[in-house]
This record gives C-alpha cells, structure tokens and sequence, in this order.
C-alpha cells in the first residue's frame, strides 16, 4: 500500500489543472482504480482475523487520505484558475505574455512642449489640411504664379491641380479669414517638398507655424514672444539676433537667430564656428496677406513665424540625421524621455 500512496501524492503534485486531478482521481478511486481494486483483488481467506483488521484498517486509511488529497488538489487548481479552463486547453494559471509600453516620437515631444508653452501665452492650437489649393499654399500668401520664390519650395503637385502644403504658412489666410482679428493662433503640422534626401533634408518634416494680429503690434513684440519661446525649450535664457530675410507674406522679415547653445557662441562643429544657430524665420505680417484674410489694416498688424519642428527635435536632442525620425527603428525613439 506504501507504494500506491507514495505514486498517487506524486501524482497528484504532478497535476496542475482540473482536468488532471480529475484523471488522478479516476485513476486511484474510480470504479476500476487503483485503490478500489485493491480490496476486491486481495485474497482475505488467507489472512488471519488480526491481519484481516490491520488490512482494513490502512486500506480505509488510504482512501480517507487519496479522498481528502485530492479534494484539496481540486481546491488548490480552482483558486489559482480564475474560470475553469476550457477542457483543459487553456491554462490561466500560466504566467501571462507582457506588452511593450510604447513612447512618443521625439517631434511630439517637441510639439507638445511648444503647445504647452504658447497656450500659456494665450495662442489656440489649430490644425490645417495637408493637401492644400495653390492660393493658400502660394497666392494668399503673396507670391504670385510668376513668383521665384515659388521654385525655391519645390512643390509635390497633383493631378487635380491641387498639391501638398510646402509649408504651415498656407493655414495663414485660412485662419484669418475663420477667426479674424485680434488673433493669437499655432499651427503645427506635416508639410513636404519634393527634395533629394540626406542627413539634413527629408521631403516630408514637421513645421510650427504662428500668428498673432492685435492693435500697435511691432517687432519689439515679436522678439518678445520668440525669447520667452527659446528659453522655455531649452530651459535657459538665450541671446538672439535677428537678420533681414526675404518672405513675400512679411514685410519686413527676418531669420532670427539664437546664440549657439552648445559653444555659447564661440565657435564650433553645430554652428559652422558662427556661434550662431538659424533657428526661425519670421517678420511682421505683409497688410496684403492680411487683406487676403480680410482684416482691416488700418486698425490691425501682426507678426508670424514657422519653425521648423523637425530642426528644433534635432537640436534639443542632439540628434545628428533627420532620416532617424522616419527610421521606423524603435531603439531610437525609444530614447527620449516623455518629460522634457
Ligand atoms: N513658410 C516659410 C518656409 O517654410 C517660413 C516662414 C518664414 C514662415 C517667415 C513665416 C514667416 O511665418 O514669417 O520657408
């Protein structure tokens, strides 16, 4: 009887479903078991009456204890199964399979830190269509047809004579002609240019566009608003500079300057030893964008800006080849940390 007892509690240690110990049960006491079969297969009239009892006596002992053991064995599989298997095919007690937390591309880290930041000043955050009309794109803006300023965006045109926005500027007249003035307004979004590809050009990119249109607006206020930019993403206080830069929709414009925030300005690698970094073009709104946008500009100016997004991403991080933020290679995004 030693042996059977000993085979059944390894059995039953064995048995890790419902379904299982059910077998073992079968197995020791079903009709055929093991334990069942051992009284009817053993040959009493050969026994003495005193061998007789003690026969009984461990036979009775063995059931009791297969009965209880495996009572507890059906308790101890119900606890740790939450629902029943399905016959047995699905074992929830398995260690389950764990999910990859996923993390922001390293843009919208960028983008919602500047959202963030000019909503603090006010600005609405706004979004424009990606395949654009030529007037938003080009002739709202100021430059006509005839225009070379139109060949230096290299244009994805399309066969209904529609084309992806080469830049964030085309939400320009839409918004004024929406809202009106006084107007503070962001328009992040995804523009393409039909470019040669390297480190430093990728035919789509992420631009930031803004518009402010109030009463007595100068450059003075301008400056303003991009020093409290630059300081709020780099988290520190930045010197600029603006220089004049030639746009058809702002009169005057500029190409505004930040010191370089790796040399502070003394010269190296990042900079191109300028000590500077071209960081956002930008100038007072020209009136005849603002007359496209239908705002009296006997009362109103404003300035605007586009910054390049895809840039700034590369410059707060230090990341080295635009071609990484399309990579699809998850090590690299995986790298920036959510609170920037
Ligand atoms: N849209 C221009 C570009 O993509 C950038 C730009 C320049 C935007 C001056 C502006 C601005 O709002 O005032 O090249």
């Amino acid at each position: 009887m030693k042996p059977i007892r000993e085979q059944l509690l390894g059995d039953l240690a064995r048995a890790g479903s419902a379904h299982e110990v059910e077998q073992v049960r079968i197995r020791y006491l079903g009709r055929k078991g093991q334990i069942t079969t051992l009284a009817k297969n053993t040959d009493f009239r050969r026994m003495s009456p005193d061998e007789r009892r003690e026969f009984g006596r461990q036979l009775n002992e063995l059931k009791q204890l297969a009965e209880s053991r495996i009572a507890e064995a059906f308790e101890a599989v119900r606890s740790r199964t939450v629902a029943e298997p399905a016959a047995g095919k699905v074992d929830l007690t398995l260690p389950g399979t764990g999910h990859r937390v996923g993390c922001l591309h390293p843009i919208s880290l960028v983008q919602m830190e500047l959202e963030d930041i000019f909503q603090g000043m006010g600005f609405m955050v706004l979004t424009g269509p990606e395949v654009e009309t030529e007037y938003y794109n080009f002739d709202a803006l100021n430059i006509p047809a005839d225009h070379p300023a139109r060949d230096m965006q290299d244009t994805f045109w399309l066969t209904n004579g529609m084309l992806l926005r080469t830049h964030t500027s085309a939400n320009q007249v839409r918004v004024l002609e929406r809202f009106g003035a006084p107007l503070r307004a962001i328009f992040p979004g995804r523009c393409f240019r039909y470019e040669a590809m390297d480190a430093s050009h990728e035919n789509s990119f992420y631009q930031l566009e803004g518009l402010l249109v109030d009463r007595d607006i100068s450059v003075a206020n301008l400056i303003a608003v991009m020093k409290a930019l630059l300081s709020e993403v780099f988290h520190r206080d930045v010197t600029v500079r603006l220089r004049p830069g030639f746009f058809p929709f702002v009169e005057p414009g500029f190409e505004l300057d930040c010191q370089c925030l790796i040399c502070r300005g003394k010269g190296c690698s990042t900079c191109k030893s300028t000590g500077w970094l071209e960081l956002i073009p930008c100038g007072l709104v020209h009136p005849r964008v603002l007359e496209y946008g239908r705002i009296d500009t006997s009362q109103y100016s404003g300035f605007a800006f586009g910054l390049g997004l895809t840039r700034l991403a590369m410059m707060k991080f230090g990341i080295p080849d635009i071609r990484l933020f399309n990579s699809g290679d998850v090590r690299f995004y995986e790298q920036f940390p959510a609170a920037v």
